[in-house]
């Protein structure tokens, strides 16, 4: 039987990041400063709470998890339940892509290269779509 070779290059997202801990923060902690800052993210930073200590350090452990790094949300919370947690606020289209918005703006303005930032958005637009809880 003819063996099907290894995919070439297939690393984690958190090896392409850097294969450490330091650049998700660096990502998330943009990403907020951005969803606090720009009016287009207004529908969505009104659904986070005033102070956005805790929501900066849980998407951080989490995405240091869900990249291939370390669990870090798992090993202090637990399952993450995600699309559970999300279902007190309205999630549609537009939260969504607020969402996502914030998300690519902060990869550009960290600088990541061009071909990281797209595998990596492909892959969270899954997410934050699964998110969804409205139609639209
Ligand atoms: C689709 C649009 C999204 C909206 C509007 C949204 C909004 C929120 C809100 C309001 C909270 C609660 C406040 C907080 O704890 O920060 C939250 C929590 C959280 N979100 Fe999202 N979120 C979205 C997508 C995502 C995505 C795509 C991810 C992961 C890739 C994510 C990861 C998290 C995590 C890890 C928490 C903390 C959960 C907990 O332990 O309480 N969110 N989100």
């Amino acid at each position: 039987m003819q063996k099907i070779p290894a995919e070439q290059g297939a690393v984690t997202f958190y090896e392409l990041l850097g294969g450490s801990p330091e650049p998700i923060r660096v990502l998330v902690e943009r990403f907020y400063d951005i969803m606090d800052s720009d009016e287009r993210a207004a529908g969505i930073r009104s659904l986070h709470p005033q102070e956005l200590t805790s929501s900066r350090e849980k998407l951080f452990m989490f995405l240091t998890g869900w990249s291939g790094g370390p669990q870090l949300y798992i090993e202090r919370y637990g399952h993450p339940f995600l699309r559970r947690r999300h279902l007190p606020f309205a999630i549609g289209e537009s939260e969504r892509d607020q969402w996502m918005y914030c998300m690519i703006r902060a990869m550009h303005e960290i600088g990541l290269a061009e071909p990281v930032i797209n595998k990596l958005s492909h892959a969270l637009w899954d997410v934050a779509d699964f998110m969804r809880n409205q139609s639209a």
